[in-house]
């Protein structure tokens, strides 16, 4: 049962929202493409940064570009903060990421003007490159600037696909590297993230909305396999050293590995480069990424064992060089049972029927559990897609979520 303090959102509102911020980097009918730092991204933290100052928030912007929208609370101390990331996968869809930061600003903007100040402050925040889809080593770079997990030499060591360093991007937009410590932040109490599911389960279970408590660990491999480029035709396959032939095996291989572990145990290969690519020329040189998952300390240790194992076998029995380095390397997170229970408690006040459920996908979240509790709210996705121009989540669950997380804000911070 709802209770009579139900909290409600402006569904107008919040679908002007979603459809004003897809604008910046719109992609093809419903896709966006808006990587950090490119002029998409300028446009849209200064929509968000607007959005704030027309809800009465303070706004500012911290040292790697983060957006944050303040109400100040009568109490002082620590602050109450709810926000997600603002760049897109390459092509990504328009809730990724950018549902959570409108839900922040929609959750407050409803609150403050149906509660007034807050005893405790509450916080919007929109973060930077969560997805890495430029800098492929940067993931999380607005949430490690929070949690101070930059270090020094980071900036000019960060490389994007196009060879650009990230202390230039930033450069480009007004940014100075040297500052990012001063973005980091110890006073957040609590840190809740609303996102898209981006899987099946909820629509499977026939609910709108989620309450996670465990997030899935994650490790992302660049994998470079060396052999000798020779002529398509003349060379025959037994003299051949092809990296392609081992990519093929080892990709096909971890696959198989994870499908033999069983869920919830992932593997994914999605980008390969090959040199020279030429369809008359075998290869020299296969370069790609193996990103593998496992909420489970102990599981995800034996996926990468075995990932190892197998890409060490393929490649000495081929006699091919093999290397990899490690771009992305995150431990599963543990949810804070309180927010957990919290958020729980919430939904029901709301009347909105929840499952509480792991994520599949690794969120900004699993950053700042080092500086505050954290939980999160999912939103079910159509048909599970997401990191796809398709991924959808209609209105009416949007606004479930977000009701939700406003009741928990109003519970954490009035
Ligand atoms: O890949 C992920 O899980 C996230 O969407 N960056
Ligand atoms: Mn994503
Ligand atoms: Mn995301």
């Amino acid at each position: 049962m709802a209770s009579p303090e139900r909290i409600t959102v402006d569904s107008n509102l919040l679908e002007r929202m979603i459809l004003e911020l897809a604008q910046d980097g719109a992609y093809g009918e419903t896709g966006v493409w808006r990587t950090v730092y490119s002029p998409e991204w300028v446009a849209a933290t200064d929509r968000y940064a607007a959005w704030c100052a027309q809800a009465g928030l303070d706004v500012r912007r911290d040292a790697v570009g983060n957006v944050w929208g303040r109400l100040e609370g009568t109490d002082g101390g620590q602050a109450v903060v709810s926000g997600s990331h603002l760049d897109s996968q390459r092509p990504g869809g328009r809730y990724d990421g950018a549902l959570g930061a409108i839900a922040a600003l929609v959750a407050i903007r409803t609150l403050s003007e149906r509660f007034g100040t807050p005893r405790r402050s509450l916080e919007a925040l929109a973060l930077c490159e969560e997805e890495g889809s430029r800098f492929p080593s940067a993931s999380f770079w607005g949430s490690r600037a929070i949690t101070g997990a930059i270090a020094p030499g980071d900036p000019d060591a960060t490389i994007g696909y196009d060879g650009e360093t990230i202390a230039d991007a930033m450069g480009a937009v007004g940014l100075d590297p040297a500052r990012i410590p001063e973005a980091a932040r110890d006073d957040i109490e609590t840190f809740v993230e609303l996102h898209i599911e981006q899987g099946p389960i909820l629509e499977q279970a026939g609910l709108p909305v989620g309450v996670v408590d465990a997030i899935t660990g994650i490790r992302h491999y660049v994998v470079t396999l060396t052999g000798e480029a020779n002529h398509a035709g003349a060379f025959p396959m037994d003299r051949r050293r092809d990296p392609m032939a081992g990519a093929a095996e080892i990709i096909s291989g971890v696959i198989a590995t994870a499908h033999r572990m069983g869920r919830p145990a992932v593997t994914t290969v999605g980008r390969m480069e090959v040199e020279p690519n030429g369809p008359a020329i075998v290869p020299g040189k296969v370069t790609f990424t193996v990103d593998a998952r496992h909420p489970d300390p102990a599981a995800r240790q034996l996926l990468y064992a075995r990932h190892e194992a197998l890409m060490r076998e393929v490649a000495a029995r081929r006699d091919l060089t093999i290397d990899w380095h490690l771009t992305f390397d995150l431990d599963p997170v543990i949810c804070d049972p309180d927010v957990v229970g919290l958020l729980e408690a919430a939904a029901s006040g709301q009347g909105v029927p929840t499952l509480t459920m792991a994520s599949g996908a690794v969120h900004d979240t699993q950053r700042m559990e080092a500086v505050s509790r954290v939980a999160m709210i999912f939103v079910r996705s159509r048909d599970g897609r997401s990191h796809t121009p398709e991924e959808f989540s209609s209105l009416v669950d949007c606004v479930a979520g977000i009701e939700v997380l406003a009741a928990a804000l109003q519970r954490l911070a009035y």
